[in-house]
């Protein structure tokens, strides 16, 4: 989307001729509330006006989907359009608000919004990544950073943070979440919308946040996009909504509705989820916005015989905004003046959207997101990329590091640096990587190359492509190999094999990697895999071939530098997983809150709940993740042994350094409620401590359990919790053994 001289010129006149009065939409600025502002205006409105409002479209710069009709600036001009996407930059923003504000009736700003969803400029990994931080502030900085770089190019609002609960990696969109748990998923909601939104939203670096994709989208059978779901209503209640309703408890200002249907109703035109629970039971007084086209494939979904239809089926269950389908545009005001839709409706609607504008602070002065000279002083700068770098040092998870592998030490004569990634820029950044610039990246090779400078012959070969069946790269990584002090094998998926539209059945190292990687193993040079990838992968080839894997996900602008931090060991992996990695892709859905079945697998025995050629166990579970010192577990007390109803209970843990690096641990603690009125899971992560401990220091750690932890929905659809005994894991990962008990009463 650039924008052209002549049309800056233009706009450039039209601001000069407005003046610096900014007040728009013609109403007093200051005075009244921000409320009455709001109702003031919406009398003044036609429904024309009001459907105006209700309408959002993209500008030319879409990720995914259609491109834009190119008429939207004469939807802008007539008021027929009240908000755009994928339009920034600090002055294309001013341009385009200009017209709305000068050259329409009521001068109603625009709402611009965006996918600013790990990074807006400076690109942070991706959010399933920065999940395995473990780290709530860090998640919660990105997202302020991501904030103030995307105010200060124009924007209003993102389309952040999804919180949907994924548990098949075969989903592309795996990569944009929080992982498999749903507790850890509501803190990483919370914070997320904390930053983004910040404490005033009228603050000029402070943007809307969004919930997204309301709801169960993660929910997709056999992880193919946009597909039905169909979850019990306790499995939508107790995972799929908890992270939603964190969203509005934080306070997030807009919701986004999902593509997929439940139980055969589009949450699109889902009154049952958008208006009874969302606006009902959760009090939500913010904005619905549809997914892309969501209104319009109510029609292939079957739900709505033709547009017409699908919009009023769309605007009864509580949609306020349509996002690219025009659908509202074109057949809402017939339907409100035949009655069909109550006006009523629409004001709720359009109400929620001024509210927004307002609270945005739009109508005291539209302009104030456009700021070129803030635009250059915040975007991308040093700061943004320190935080960056930082941040993605701690999401990277040591999957496994035989003999010590890594870090590489120092004094490396040579080092072969193999493998089709290895040069990457733009995959670094990971899907979704908004205005981040592929070109800006440092790459693996090279920040090798400038870390270990002139006294170490660093050898490239790229072996093969992500993906396809050349061999012929072969010879040149075993020459590149052979005989090297260490190897670096950069291996994993291009950056749109995951996200978006973008699910597999085969969740391998495409192409020929895996041979790649056994045949330069079998050199027995000491062989390190740094990962490139979006969701979990089945290792299990990898694994019985290298001696030791560094999931680095899609770690960001400066994730070519972060690696070689942790390669050469100038900072430890800080990552623990958020999501279980199978052996094979037949055990999918494979996480680590499963029920234990009436036939747990016990030694051989056939007749249990097993399969005949794999193993139940994950290749990595959940919480599992190295780094270059160990930690040991001792005495675990839970006290008191027996509580009352409503009462806490204390779980203390003692934790050792037991290597001979300083190192973080991510203490977990998990419950498990032993008989209940309904089945309960095997585990479920309760709280986590991220420590940092020296060599040989040990700490105890303590967590407070309380009633609402020991809650769950029991038989008679009620929240509570039920007397009986609790198992308490803690540990390094969801595969703990040191466990205690206590009974609640
Ligand atoms: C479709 C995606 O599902 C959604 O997450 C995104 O925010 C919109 N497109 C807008 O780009």
């Amino acid at each position: 989307m650039a924008c052209s001289t002549r049309t800056m010129v233009v706009a450039c006149l039209v601001l000069l001729v407005a003046g610096s009065s900014l007040g728009a939409a013609g109403l007093p600025a200051g005075g009244s509330s921000a409320e009455d502002r709001v109702e003031e205006l919406l009398a003044r409105m036609t429904l024309d006006e009001k459907i105006g409002q209700m309408t959002l479209f993209t500008s030319t710069w879409a990720q995914t989907g259609p491109v834009m009709d190119a008429g939207y600036l004469d939807h802008i001009r007539s008021g027929k359009c009240g908000a755009v996407f994928n339009a920034l930059t600090a002055s294309y923003t001013r341009y385009l608000q200009t017209i709305a504000v000068r050259e329409t009736r009521l001068g109603i700003p625009l709402l611009f919004g965006y996918d600013v969803i790990h990074g807006h400029r400076t690109i942070f990994p991706i959010p399933l990544a920065e999940s395995c931080s473990w780290d709530l502030a860090a998640i919660e900085r990105a997202a302020r950073i991501a904030a103030i770089e995307a105010a200060a190019e124009g924007l209003h609002w993102t389309f952040a943070p999804m919180v949907d609960i994924a548990r098949d990696p075969r989903w592309g969109r795996i990569s944009e979440g929080a992982g498999e748990d749903t507790w850890l998923g509501c803190r990483i909601a919370e914070a997320r919308v904390k930053g983004f939104q910040g404490d005033d939203l009228s603050r000029p670096d402070t943007i809307a946040a969004c919930a997204k994709h309301f709801a169960a989208y993660g929910g997709a059978q056999a992880g193919r996009d946009y597909h039905t779901v169909d979850v019990s209503d306790r499995t939508l209640e107790e995972v799929y909504l908890p992270p939603f309703q964190a969203c509005v408890r934080a306070g997030v200002r807009t919701f986004m509705t999902a593509f997929n249907e439940i139980a055969g109703i589009p949450c699109t035109g889902h009154r049952g989820l958008l208006t009874s629970l969302l606006r009902g039971r959760w009090a939500f007084t913010g904005l619905v916005v549809t997914d892309y086209t969501s209104i319009n494939e109510l029609v292939p979904h079957g739900f709505a015989a033709d547009l017409a239809e699908a919009g009023q089926k769309a605007v009864l269950a509580g949609v306020d905004m349509d996002m690219q389908g025009g659908v509202f545009m074109n057949h809402l005001r017939r339907q409100v003046e035949s009655g069909d839709v109550p006006l009523a409706r629409i004001d709720e609607a359009v109400r929620s959207i001024l509210r927004l504008k307002a609270d945005l602070g739009l109508f005291d002065d539209p302009f104030r997101y456009c700021d070129e000279a803030r635009e250059k002083r915040v975007v991308f700068c040093a700061r943004h990329q320190a935080e960056a770098r930082a941040i993605a040092r701690k999401s990277m998870v040591l999957l496994k590091n035989d003999g010590a592998t890594l870090p590489f030490p120092p004094g490396l004569r040579s080092l072969a640096v193999i493998g089709p990634l290895a040069e990457a820029q733009v995959d670094l950044l990971g899907n979704w990587h908004g205005a981040g610039d592929g070109g800006k990246v440092v790459s693996i090779l090279q920040a090798v190359r400038e870390r270990v400078g002139p006294g170490c012959e660093v050898r490239y070969a790229k072996g093969c492509e992500v993906d396809g069946k050349g061999r012929s790269g072969f010879r040149a990584a075993l020459e590149a190999a052979r005989g090297a002090d260490a190897v670096l094998l950069v291996l994993g998926e291009r950056e749109t094999m995951s996200g978006e539209a973008a699910s597999r059945t085969d969740l391998d190292l495409p192409g020929v990697q895996n041979d790649l990687a056994e045949a330069v193993a079998r050199l027995g040079r000491p062989t390190a895999a740094v990962l490139l990838n979006g969701r979990p992968l089945t290792l299990t080839r990898l694994d019985a071939a290298v001696p030791a894997i560094l999931e680095a996900w899609f770690p960001g602008s400066l994730g070519g530098r972060a690696i070689v931090d942790l390669v050469f060991g100038d900072a430890a992996p800080g990552g623990r997983l958020t999501v279980t990695f199978p052996r094979s892709v037949g055990q999918i859905p494979l996480y680590y809150n499963m029920k234990n079945t009436g036939r747990p697998v016990v030694g051989e025995e056939k007749y249990t709940s097993r399969y005949l050629d794999c193993p139940n166990t994950p290749l990595y579970p959940f919480g599992h993740g190295l780094t270059y010192t160990t930690f040991a577990y001792d005495s675990l007390h839970v006290d008191p042994p027996a509580i009352d109803a409503g009462k806490p209970v204390t779980v203390t843990v003692n934790v050792r350094n037991t290597g001979k690096r300083t190192g973080e641990e991510v203490v977990q603690c998990y419950l498990r409620d032993v008989a209940a009125s309904v089945t309960r899971p095997v585990r479920e992560l309760k709280g986590f401590r991220r420590i940092r401990l020296e060599p040989g220091e040990s700490r105890p750690v303590e967590f407070l359990l309380g009633p609402g932890d020991l809650a769950f929905l029991r038989e008679d659809g009620t929240w509570g919790t039920e007397p009986g005994e609790f198992k308490v894991f803690v540990g390094g990962s969801s595969a703990t053994t040191l466990e205690g008990s206590f009974t609640l009463r």
